[in-house]
């Protein structure tokens, strides 16, 4: 009885699926020390009271920005125990892509009040300074996709967080790490900004080769599942793959889980070469040029199909005509006419980026058709739109 479910969590090769989750972060980076040694000297002197320091972290997707900013701030307030109390803070510019929100979320990891409403961000970021000064705290705070932010909103909340002390007798309130995707992330500041950040706290992180991704496997490997159940070739081909696409340490990491899951799937104790596989993936079988090269509203019909495809398997081409309406709205274009509309869903199903089925009930006027995504990540293809379609 229910056999089919004997291999599920069976641990055979799986003991713990946390290491497996982008959000792990792990005790030691894979080759970062010179970079974690860069940031370290940018953060001179911040063992004293008084004294701010300012990082900028630029590079690729899943060249590790993130991770590396957190690390950093783990092991400075470790490090720091006992001489100076640091608070820290990551926010994710875009999930919070206002001075209010982003606001609102330092607020909430400081734990202290949160701002109130009908206050200027000026006036909130100095109470959230006069509370640190009343615990005697340091804030390390990062903001972490910041071109969201200056983009949608303005760079005004980094000029007020770089000049919080200024005029003040007690200096040294917050430091900020500025994490961004975009090499050019300077030429979104006015000068006042940029010369404040410092031309020389900019630090840039290559993406990753074959043999770092391999370790990153390895290392995820090693925290997840039981010894011996993934070999060196494994692992290997891993790195391998992950350096054709792009250097992203997510795909090494995503390979990783999927080969585990087939091989448990397939009631084995040990992960083979042949569970490693590519077209498997799901992020990796759309090219991002795929996206790039749509035309606008080509872009904006597929960002309302990803919307929905998040959070369920189909949507119908009803649904989907309203999510475009929608999309079109909030990037203030005009939408297009019915026809138009499915004259773009079909160019999107002919470029293989959705699929869609004739219902088998058609009741009623007109065609409907479900669409879905078989071959892609919904979430990853809405959020590459959503960033190519704000640098313009
Ligand atoms: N050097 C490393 N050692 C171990 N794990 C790493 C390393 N670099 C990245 N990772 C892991 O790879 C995943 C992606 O890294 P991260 O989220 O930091 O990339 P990112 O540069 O911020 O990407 P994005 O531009 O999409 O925000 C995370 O799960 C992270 O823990
Ligand atoms: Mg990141």
């Amino acid at each position: 009885m229910a056999d089919y479910l004997d291999n599920i969590g069976s641990g055979k090769i799986l003991v713990s699926k946390e290491p497996l989750s982008f959000d792990w972060t792990p005790p030691e980076l894979i080759g970062r020390d010179t970079q974690l040694r860069d940031l370290a000297s940018m953060f001179a002197g911040i063992g004293n009271h008084n004294v701010s320091c300012r990082a900028v972290i630029t590079g690729n997707v899943g060249s590790g920005k993130t991770v590396l900013a957190q690390r950093f701030g783990i092991d400075i307030a470790s490090k720091l125990e006992g001489r100076r109390k640091i608070e820290r803070a990551h926010v994710n510019c875009r999930n919070h892509p206002s001075a209010s929100q982003v606001l609102q979320q330092i607020a909430l990891s400081l734990d202290s009040r949160h701002p109130e409403r009908g206050f200027s961000s000026g006036e909130v970021i100095q109470t959230i300074r006069r509370n640190l000064l009343a615990h005697g705290s340091h804030l390390l705070l990062v903001l972490d996709e910041v071109d969201v932010l200056v983009r949608r909103d303005s760079a005004d909340l980094i000029y007020k967080l770089l000049r919080v002390d200024e005029g003040q007798e007690e200096q040294g309130s917050i430091s900020l790490i500025l994490v961004s995707q975009e090499p050019t992330l300077f030429s979104l500041f006015e000068h006042a900004i940029s010369s404040r950040l410092g031309s020389g706290n900019s630090l840039v992180l290559e993406s990753y080769a074959e043999e770092e991704l391999s370790q990153i496997a390895r290392q995820r490997y090693e925290e997840s599942c039981r010894p011996g159940s993934v070999g060196e070739e494994v692992l290997e081909k891993i790195g391998r793959l992950a350096e054709d696409s792009r250097g992203d340490a997510r795909m090494a990491i995503e390979l990783l889980e999927v080969s585990i899951r087939r091989a448990e799937k397939a009631g084995r104790d040990e992960v083979l070469l042949d569970d490693v596989d590519a077209g498997k993936l799901i992020s990796a079988s759309i090219e991002p040029n795929q996206v790039y090269e749509l035309g606008k509203h080509q872009k904006l019909v597929l960002m309302g199909i990803c919307r929905r495809l998040k959070k369920s398997e189909e949507v119908s081409s009803g649904d989907a005509r309203k999510l475009y309406e929608l999309v079109c709205e909030e990037h203030s274009e005009k939408a297009r006419g019915y026809t138009t509309f499915w004259k773009h869903l079909k160019y999107l199903e002919s470029e293989g980026l959705v699929k869609s089925r004739a219902s088998s009930s058609n009741q009623g006027r007109g065609r409907t058709q479900y669409i879905s995504m078989p071959n892609s990540a919904p979430a990853e293809i809405e959020s590459r739109i959503e960033r190519d379609l704000l640098s313009g």
